[in-house]
């Protein structure tokens, strides 16, 4: 564990190529607002953070500040949330936002950006401490399904991480981009918890363009290339978009460092989960009067929440959110059933089931409900 005064650099806009043109803004966090942390890290992917700050520009109705804030400790985070006040969910706002607005622009490669940022690893209170989760559903269900990777000191970080990455690369893959670019939302090498210094296996340096975790070769894949091409198979891109498929800013997925103590997937993995892993249609059954349109009948982790219909603006009624259209309402129950399904698979709860048939299951429940 480190105190560290950082200082962070905020670029509007694209940060250009060549000399680190001066900053806009430079924001020193006061000392008294930083709690220790595992050590320095959040500028050391800046290219996805590049990527979420050009399209969060486009649309930012929280007014937050940049996306570094969302990978800090809630009291550093405070400095730059807007008016997102549940910091545990700064990171995931700050991704939903970057994806919706890339999505209205048809911008895969923003999209992307979003899915990548929301899969890093946000500071701790110190080496091998996890964070927290965020409890609110984001707006897009691709966001909804990707985790931030752990602190890879953290208890079962090796498999909770390379989960995370499978997750992202089936997301990846559903919107048209280079599954295996989800590699590259992998963390360090892990710290020891008993190192006073701190100083662990990482970086930050913040005019590094590209991310010193990538010039520096500092990057711990998380599954190997196949894993991924496995966990993928049989997802396609649902959205028109794949024409451009762009495999937009597809640096080779790395495949130098050996990560075979990673490979042996060691057992059961304790997540800090919101959702309870097995009935989730059971949580709120304060379900309004209504019809259940909710047809799908499988059950992996528990069956699809009820989606009931009745009259209304918003007719729609999943888990309490009420939508416009059946689709998007069909959608988030699918979700939600997806959600837990990966959760009781990480945690080893559903025995012989994978995160990638909890996918598969998704992708058939909605298709049963007619959404693409
Ligand atoms: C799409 O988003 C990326 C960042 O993720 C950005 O660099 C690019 O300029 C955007 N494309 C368009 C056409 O706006
Ligand atoms: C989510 O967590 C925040 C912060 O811990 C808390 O204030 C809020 O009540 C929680 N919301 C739900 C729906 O659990």
């Amino acid at each position: 564990m480190k105190y560290e005064t950082v200082t962070i650099l905020i670029a509007f806009g694209l940060v250009a190529a060549a000399p680190a043109p001066k900053a806009k803004n430079v924001f020193s966090i006061p000392r008294a607002m930083l709690r220790g942390r595992e050590v320095p890290q959040e500028h050391s992917h800046n290219r996805f953070l590049d990527g979420v700050r050009a399209n969060l520009a486009l649309n930012n109705p929280a007014g937050i500040v940049d996306p570094v804030f969302g990978l800090l400790g809630d009291a550093a985070a405070a400095a730059g949330a807007g008016t997102i006040t549940n910091l545990e969910c700064l990171h995931q706002a700050t991704a939903d936002q970057a994806f919706t607005n890339a999505k209205a622009a048809g911008n895969i490669t923003g999209q992307a950006d979003a899915l990548m940022y929301a899969a890093l690893e946000r500071n701790t209170g110190k080496v091998g401490l996890a964070s927290v989760s965020c409890n609110e559903t984001a707006v897009n269900p691709e966001i909804q399904a990707v985790q931030q990777h752990q602190d890879p000191a953290s208890a079962n970080a090796a498999s909770i991480n390379k989960a995370i990455v499978l997750a992202l690369a089936q997301q990846l893959a559903s919107i048209g981009a280079d599954p295996q670019e989800a590699l590259l939302s992998g963390t360090f090498a892990p710290g020891s918890v008993d190192d006073t210094t701190g100083a662990g296996n990482t970086c930050d340096v913040a005019d590094d363009v590209e991310g010193c975790i990538f010039t520096q070769n500092l990057l711990v894949d998380d599954a190997t290339a196949d894993e991924i091409t496995a966990a993928v198979a049989g997802i396609s891109s649902g959205s028109a978009a794949s024409a451009s498929s762009a495999a937009p800013t597809a640096a080779a997925a790395p495949t130098t460092t050996d990560t075979a103590s990673e490979d042996s997937c060691p057992a059961p993995v304790t997540v800090t989960v919101s959702a309870p892993a097995s009935t989730p249609a059971a949580t709120e059954a304060a379900t309004p009067t209504g019809d259940n349109v909710q047809t799908f009948t499988g059950d992996l982790g528990g069956p699809p929440p009820p989606v009931t219909s009745s009259a209304g603006d918003r007719p729609f009624t999943v888990n309490g959110n009420t939508f416009v259209n059946i689709g998007a309402a069909i959608q988030r129950s699918c979700s939600i059933q997806n959600n837990a399904c990966a959760d009781a698979s990480n945690a080893g709860t559903l025995a012989g089931v994978s995160v990638a048939q909890c996918q598969t299951q998704e992708d058939a429940c909605n298709a049963a409900g007619g959404v693409q």
